[in-house]
């Protein structure tokens, strides 16, 4: 089997799936969190080397206050097993997305666990914290037009590798495969750049009931992909 280096997923449902049982939403997302683990477990044993995860949006926070106020406690909980699990599985973590508005709490856990992780050989797993594509891609522009006021660099010399480099996905390899769980098919706003070439996984499978055996199907679905880049395949 083709596994794929990079996976991204929308690890969507959480609260539709606890609703189902008949449990508040946060029981969902704490369940989520624990799936998050073991999938990364799975993941790395089935040799995929990098696995990124959207987390919180941009759009997230128009979420009723307790909904957000649960998620930021989970969050910061979640940073304190990740540490621990990190070390244990030798994993690399990586945050994206804009985390200046979250508070220092939060904001410290994720430096100290960036920083004790860092020279990690194994599974790199990339937590999507407040991010918004849209966002991304704005502070990129942004940082460029300074760099070109201050004549870091220059206009004419603005390629497709400069827009990378400023984003802060700068250096993960660009994701595979992309899988969204619950059904729902679309973005939400989760890395358009970087998903330009990536082969698309829905399943209705809620995140939390994601199992080892629901991502062997979908690698083994994108084993029967045929990825062209714009190209023409070579016959056989
Ligand atoms: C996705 O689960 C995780 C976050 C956005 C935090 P949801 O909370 O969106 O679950 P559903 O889609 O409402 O079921
Ligand atoms: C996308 O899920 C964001 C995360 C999984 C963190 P949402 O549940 O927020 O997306 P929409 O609102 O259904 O598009
Ligand atoms: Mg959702």
């Amino acid at each position: 089997m083709n596994v794929p280096q990079h996976i991204a997923i929308i690890l969507d449902g959480n609260g539709r799936w606890a609703k189902s049982k008949g449990m508040p939403r946060n029981y969902g997302h704490a369940q989520g969190s624990k799936n998050v683990e073991r999938i990364c477990e799975e993941a790395w044993r089935l040799g995929i080397k990098y696995l990124t995860v959207y987390a919180f949006s941009t759009e997230n926070w128009s979420r009723p206050k307790n909904e957000v106020d649960a998620l930021m406690t989970l969050l910061r909980n979640y940073m304190k097993t990740c540490l621990k699990t990190a070390a244990k599985n030798d994993m690399k973590i990586r945050v994206i997305g804009d985390i200046e508005p979250l508070d220092e709490n939060i904001k410290s856990r994720i430096k100290e666990l960036e920083e004790a992780t860092v020279n990690n050989g194994g599974l790199n797993f990339t937590i999507a914290l407040n991010y918004g594509s849209r966002d991304e891609i704005t502070r990129a522009v942004k940082k460029i037009a300074e760099d070109c006021r201050e004549g870091k660099i220059n206009p004419d010399s603005i390629t497709e590798k400069t827009v990378n480099d400023y984003l802060d996905t700068h250096d993960i390899p660009d994701p595979d495969l992309m899988i969204r769980t619950s059904g729902e098919q679309r973005l939400s706003n989760y890395l358009l750049w970087q998903l330009a070439y990536s082969e698309f996984y829905f399943t209705d499978v809620p995140w939390p009931a994601f199992t080892k055996e629901e991502l062997i199907k979908a690698i083994e679905e994108y084993n029967h992909r045929h990825r062209r880049f714009g190209g023409v395949e070579e016959e056989k």
